[in-house]
């Protein structure tokens, strides 16, 4: 069996012509393996220098063999989130953090009640603020990056309507966070987890462009079919606010991290 480290190396990026390294691996099972095992060398590696690890961090179905590929670490090889300090990308708002839907709820049950990260190095876009103070809560999100240092690795999945984070089609290289409406696609594509499109929030929290793009390092992850066209158009359509996932063409170091199914086209 091939071990998580040859795994890594068994998949050379390719340099697509826009810039973006893209790394394919048969499954997604291999691929989450692989970046699971980038996370915890970053972090071992912060941790030898003294220093805390920041790391960005999505929810969605995408990263979830990461995550629990990351806790068998912690189970199993002691691998230890005490100098982490994390920062998740979006919140659906307004939400209920017990609400079943909620990014708060997804990241306790799938990553935080499992290790030892301090629950004050914790921060997910808070979706139960008021309207009034939602903007001055983007404001404090993004102050709160800034005085950790910056982010040290951004994980992205892609939404078919190119979103990165909740940045759906129409949004500024240079935003930052912020209250954003989510595009018809996107709801619909969460219309299940939500019994139906008519409960799906219209409005969420998100990093933006600009948050993203100032992480040191970006990885996006994308699996299946179903994510191919909207990979390629990411990587081959010149850089657009109508595509938000091309801005990441412009970043320094991005890797593209996707399965055979992915790749097909
Ligand atoms: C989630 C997020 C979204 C998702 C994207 C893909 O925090 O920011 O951009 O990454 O919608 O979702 P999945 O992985 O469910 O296909």
């Amino acid at each position: 069996m091939l071990t998580t480290q040859r795994l890594m190396t068994a998949a050379k990026p390719n340099v697509h012509p826009s810039g973006i390294r893209v790394r394919t691996y048969r499954t997604s099972e291999q691929a989450s393996l692989a970046i699971a095992t980038e996370i915890a060398s970053l972090i071992r590696k912060r941790r030898a220098a003294g220093r805390h690890c920041i790391l960005g961090l999505a929810t969605g179905s995408t990263p979830l063999r990461v995550y629990s590929e990351l806790v068998r670490m912690h189970r199993q090889e002691s691998l230890s989130f005490i100098n982490v300090v994390s920062f998740n990308l979006d919140e659906y708002f307004p939400i209920s953090r017990e609400s079943r839907q909620s990014y708060f709820r997804f990241m306790q049950e799938n990553l935080f009640d499992h290790i030892d990260i301090l629950p004050e190095n914790v921060n997910v876009p808070d979706g139960t603020v008021s309207a009034a103070k939602v903007q001055a809560h983007c404001h404090a999100y993004e102050k709160r990056i800034a005085e950790a240092g910056g982010i040290d690795l951004q994980i992205l999945g892609i939404g078919r309507s190119g979103h990165i984070g909740f940045n759906e089609p129409g949004s500024d290289r240079g935003s930052r966070t912020r209250l954003v409406q989510l595009n018809a696609m996107t709801r619909s594509d969460a219309a299940n987890d939500f019994s139906g499109i008519a409960n799906v929030p219209t409005q969420a929290i998100t990093m933006g462009v600009d948050t993203i793009l100032s992480a040191r390092r970006v990885r996006l992850l994308a699996f299946g079919e179903r994510k191919a066209r909207i990979v390629q158009r990411a990587l081959q359509t010149s850089v657009s606010k109508q595509l938000p996932a091309s801005f990441l063409q412009n970043h320094g170091d991005v890797e593209f991290i996707v399965d055979a199914s992915c790749a097909g086209e």
